[in-house]
């Protein structure tokens, strides 16, 4: 298995997972070839997806940038964090104010004592609950667990079309859990109640454009958002 890294106890290598593909679409190098199969596989597919992971992480730079320098946060949740790589929230908070707190969740659950404003992340993740009804509860739980004046910053693949819909499942069925794209309605519901900042929900290479692209195009199905818990 040359080029990879060697497989910990507990790691099945022998089917694709998220994280990894991801990780390999975004120019990690903690992936196996089963995760690079699929990934190329998919952008076979869909080409868009060449640019949906470099596009979410570029969103969240951004994103990270404003709430920490603006909004002076500096406690983060990132969930469903995917592997480490380039651009981690600790590390964008970190170089405006390095005493800037992070927690990482990744299919862990979340045990926190909270008392200062949040600034809570899921990008591309909730795509991996097909069911809309259980994924907006579990956004409920995590806003409702943040204390007030918390922050989301939300993105996610959204399809209108229903034939790009049906190949992003069909990559997902293939890997070890399912995905599901959310239309653009779908998308903002995920901030009903919340106070969106401007410029709202759309693609994320549409938030406050910057500096700080990470090879991403306008093309993009990756939507999302920065909003405030009123
Ligand atoms: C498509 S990756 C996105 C990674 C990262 N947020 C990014 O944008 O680069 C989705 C991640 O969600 C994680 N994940 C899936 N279900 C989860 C859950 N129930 N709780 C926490 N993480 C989860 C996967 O393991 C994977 O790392």
């Amino acid at each position: 298995m040359s080029g990879s890294p060697a497989v910990p106890d507990g790691v099945d290598a022998s089917a694709p997972r998220s994280a990894r593909v991801w990780n390999y679409r975004l120019g990690g190098k903690d992936d196996y070839p089963v995760d690079r199969v699929l990934g190329d596989r998919i952008l076979a597919t869909y080409p868009e997806f060449a640019t949906d992971a470099r596009a979410g992480r570029a969103f969240l730079v951004r994103a990270i940038t404003h709430l920490a320098g603006q909004e002076k946060v500096r406690g983060f949740l990132d969930a469903g964090t995917g592997l480490p790589t380039h651009h981690n929230t600790h590390e964008i908070a970190q170089a405006i104010a390095p005493e800037s707190r992070v927690v990482y969740v990744d299919n862990d659950p979340m045990v926190l004592d909270l008392d200062r404003p949040i600034g809570l992340s899921i990008i591309g993740t909730l795509g991996h609950i097909p069911d809309l009804e259980q994924a907006l509860g579990l956004m409920r739980t995590y806003l409702d667990a943040l204390p007030w004046g918390s922050f989301l910053v939300f993105g996610d693949l959204m399809s209108e079309e229903t034939s790009t819909a049906e190949a992003v499942d069909q990559w997902y069925e293939s890997a070890t859990l399912p995905y599901r794209s959310h239309s653009l309605a779908e998308i903002t519901s995920f901030f009903d109640g919340l106070d969106i900042l401007s410029p709202g929900v759309g693609p994320v290479t549409e938030w406050r454009p910057g500096d700080v692209e990470i090879g991403s195009s306008p093309d993009t199905d990756m939507y999302g958002g920065v909003a405030r818990e009123p």
